[in-house]
């Protein structure tokens, strides 16, 4: 089968499209024909080795997709050949074939499926989710400073925010991106490489921003930080900008905020109940056309490497795409259970 091999540690130029053997059924797992892949930040990370968890080389990239069932291990229920799904894992994405665990699938219903934006899904929307509802508390009109927001986790956010009823503030640079942002429903937008943060957070709330989330760090966190209302939560999810900010805690005490992060990577086992009862909901809410990432830009397999150097480039407003083998969804079958 076709992959994209990682053979040592670096950016986007190590990858290469090779033919690999396909990966063999274990007990437990699947084997699924991807139709798209998604990229997200962690993927370079990984790449790098500068990711919380490392994969041994050589290695295929990519961590979350969209596909067709083929295969089912003999000890896995509730998945059937055929049926159309969507995973999440750590590797193994960007291929013809990816073998996975039936617990990071999910099985969807066939019809209507867009197999770029159920791709381009799992891993922003659900840790968007987890940041404005397990951990924000964001309630309807509550102002959710977003930063990063025109990047995959960020515009998440602000989809689901706007979603929630709750009225969030896209921080980002350049006019086309905030635009962009806007349209996803940021009921307003600050460019932080032109306006003063904490001013402009001020000035747009009154009394305050409610919910901070934060998948970038560096020095907007602390501004974000001291635009904050009392009794307000901040929400840390990552580091884009390659700073981890050191916050000077008289504001947490000053103004009484909750600081929290999360990985989802781990949430599972911190969270059994809570976490896969609100990762169904936003599901639920994307399978009822209430939420939907923006693709902002897709590639073939053969120029996944153009991709990886999008993202890392911050080129792109939303969720990178490889369409991996877009067909194998096109003919909706349901094979038994
Ligand atoms: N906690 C979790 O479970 C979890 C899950 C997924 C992702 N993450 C983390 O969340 C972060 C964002 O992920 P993502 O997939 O949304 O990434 P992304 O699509 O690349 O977006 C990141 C955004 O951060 C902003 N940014 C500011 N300074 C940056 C810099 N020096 N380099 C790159 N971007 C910079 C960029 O927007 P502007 O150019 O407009 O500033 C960019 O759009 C990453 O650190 C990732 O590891 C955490």
């Amino acid at each position: 089968m076709r992959a994209a091999l990682v053979r040592h540690r670096g950016g986007p130029e190590v990858i290469s499209i090779r033919e690999i053997p396909e990966p063999e059924l274990r007990p437990g797992t699947v084997r699924v024909a991807v139709a798209c892949a998604a990229l997200n930040f962690p993927d370079l990370l990984i790449m790098a080795g500068t990711y919380q968890a490392t994969v041994t080389l050589p290695y295929v990239p990519g961590c979350e997709f969209s596909g067709r069932v083929l295969d089912v291990a003999s000890d896995v229920t509730g998945i059937g050949v055929g049926d159309v799904v969507c995973g999440l894992g750590t590797h193994g994405a960007l291929a013809d074939r990816i073998v996975i665990d039936a617990h990071r699938v999910t099985v969807v219903p066939p019809d209507g499926v867009d197999p770029r934006s159920l791709a381009a899904f799992s891993v922003t929307y659900t840790t968007a989710y987890h940041a404005l509802r397990t951990f924000g508390a964001a309630e309807p009109g509550e102002w959710v400073a977003v930063l990063g927001a025109a990047g995959g986790v960020g515009l998440a956010t602000v989809d689901i925010a706007r979603a929630l009823g709750a009225r969030p503030i896209a921080i980002a640079r350049g006019t086309d991106r905030l635009a962009a942002c806007a349209t996803a429903g940021a009921v307003a937008t600050v460019d932080y490489s032109t306006e003063d943060l904490k001013s402009r957070l001020k000035q747009i709330t009154g009394g305050g921003v409610d919910v901070v989330v934060d998948p970038v760090g560096g020095a907007s966190a602390e501004q974000s930080l001291r635009a904050m209302r009392w009794g307000g939560r901040y929400v840390v999810v990552g580091f884009a900008s390659g700073e981890i900010p050191r916050i000077p805690l008289n504001l947490v005490l000053l103004k009484g905020v909750r600081m929290v992060g999360f990985e989802n990577r781990t949430i599972m086992e911190h969270l059994p109940e809570v976490a896969p009862a609100h990762r169904r909901e936003i599901f639920d809410r994307y399978l009822r056309g209430e939420v939907r990432p923006r693709v902002g830009s897709v590639h073939s397999l053969e120029d996944v490497r153009e991709g990886l150097q999008r993202l890392a480039a911050r080129d792109v407003v939303g969720k990178v795409v490889i369409d991996v083998n877009t067909p194998v969804l096109d003919t909706p079958r349901r094979a038994g259970r």
